[in-house]
């Protein structure tokens, strides 16, 4: 397993490109089930997830290629040839549930297997199933798989409208049923949806496929469902998670970073915060510039909440910015329930960081201390990279891939700004 090795202490300068969503290319990748004509997305990332996903849409039928240069990717889904997504897929990415709602609007039936929890928690996908099941769908869950169809006797087969509303919000229920719904009969309202710019980013690749669809990026969104989807060409938005995570970046050297792509629209709660913490964002021609008003960084509290709140996907990077703030923050994850794994890993390399319950303590130092540290899921190995850019002395993240799945060639983008850091390529049996 790769691991990549950072020596701390440069500030950086310098520009870095920022990538197409990986959380936006996930559903809207499922969203070609949709149509038996051509597919394309554009400023798609070159991530591992982006493979993984590809391989379970060629298991359904999909024909698939990814330009990796061009940031292109071409679908295809002539038919389905087969409705099961398999456990050896699934089990590496949870978004693979989100297949689900596309074959049940397709063909009215799919089988995937049930994801298994995760590193950040249990992760279950009732939300996914209960609004499914609303829209007229029958479930059997058995031997690890959800075997869903909808019967002849709804609509001969075909889902239908319903107002649905979710317990609570959930990105990716919201996603597998605002896609389920273009194709069903009659109108759909989804009542306390997710307001994420990717459900709006999916909306309008479904509108530009002839999908009726009213309020996405509010809490309530109205779906006339229509009897057939045409092919379409989407660009995927930018990466608000990479942006926001590399925006840390010179806030925690103490350099001056200019973020290509990034617009202050997709991370006004983090600048929010990172203006409290002494930096200056601003938007420029060339992207997002951040920089540090005046030397020091300053404690800032904060709880994540779905969007427009604090980010649950950058918790773990502010975290890290704090453990080097001259006083105390608090910081609350309320999404996930196990989502401070990269505590332990900061508190080695000098972090003073206590836990109670769903609040972590972050009291600043003057230092931390480079040191070997493990990577336990996305965004932590990333807070982890980013304390090591600021450490004194060398530290080696283990286990980057992790990283890989949501950062595409970090080590490249941190060097060309200054950073010492390189990736040591190992045995996959490490
Ligand atoms: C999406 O995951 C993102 N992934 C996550 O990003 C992100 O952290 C999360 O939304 C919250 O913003 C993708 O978009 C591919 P949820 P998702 O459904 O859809 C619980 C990253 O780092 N829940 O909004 O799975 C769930 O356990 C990843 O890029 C149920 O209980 O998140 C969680 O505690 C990590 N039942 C909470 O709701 C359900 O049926 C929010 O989950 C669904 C969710």
């Amino acid at each position: 397993m790769d691991k990549i090795a950072v020596t701390g202490g440069t500030p950086l300068h310098g520009t870095i490109p920022i990538s197409g969503s990986k959380n936006a290319c996930l559903p809207l990748m499922t969203a070609a089930l949709l149509t038996d004509q051509s597919f394309t997305l554009t400023n798609v990332p070159n991530l591992a997830d982006m493979g993984t996903m590809s391989a379970l849409l060629r298991s359904l039928g999909a024909e698939v290629t990814h330009d990796t240069d061009a940031q292109r990717m071409d679908l295809r889904v002539r038919r389905l040839s087969s409705p099961l997504a398999h456990y050896d897929i699934v089990r590496k990415m949870r978004a693979s549930i989100l297949v689900l709602g596309p074959m049940l609007a397709r063909d009215g039936a799919g089988t995937v297997s049930l994801p298994g929890g995760c590193a950040i928690g249990a992760r279950p996908v009732d939300l996914h199933l209960k609004g499914l099941e609303a829209m007229g769908a029958t479930l059997d869950l058995r031997d690890g798989y959800v075997h869903a169809t909808v019967p002849r006797s709804v609509n001969g087969g075909r889902l239908r409208g319903v107002s649905y509303r979710f317990p609570f919000v959930s990105v990716g229920a919201t996603e597998n049923l605002l896609m389920a719904a273009t194709l069903a009969k009659g109108t759909t309202r989804l009542v306390n949806a997710a307001r994420e710019p990717e459900i709006v980013d999916l909306a309008n690749c479904l509108i530009g496929m002839g999908a009726r669809i009213e309020g996405a990026g509010t809490s309530t969104i109205e779906i006339e469902g229509v009897e057939a989807l045409s092919g379409t060409e989407h660009a995927v938005i930018a990466d608000r998670i990479e942006l926001g995570s590399f925006m840390i970046a010179p806030a925690i050297t103490g350099g001056d970073v200019t973020l290509q792509g990034g617009a202050l629209s997709l991370v006004s709660t983090l600048a929010e915060a990172l203006d409290a913490a002494g930096m200056s964002v601003e938007d420029t021609p060339q992207g997002l510039r951040v920089r540090r008003r005046n030397g020091a960084i300053k404690p800032v509290s904060l709880t994540t909440e779905p969007f427009p709140g604090y980010a649950t996907d950058l918790q773990a990077q502010m975290m890290a910015l704090m453990t080097l703030a001259d006083g105390t923050s608090t910081i609350t994850e309320q999404i996930f329930e196990n989502r401070f794994m990269h505590v332990p890993e900061l508190t080695r390399m000098g972090a003073k960081i206590d836990i109670v319950g769903s609040t972590a303590t972050v009291t600043g130092v003057d230092a931390l201390r480079g040191a070997p540290v493990m990577a336990t899921d996305l965004r932590a190995s990333i807070s982890l990279l980013l304390a090591g850019l600021a450490a004194e002395g060398e530290t080696i993240v283990s286990r980057v891939y992790h990283l890989d799945r949501g950062y595409e060639r970090v080590e490249e983008k941190l060097r060309a700004c200054g950073a010492q850091i390189e990736r040591i390529t190992g045995d996959d049996h490490e």
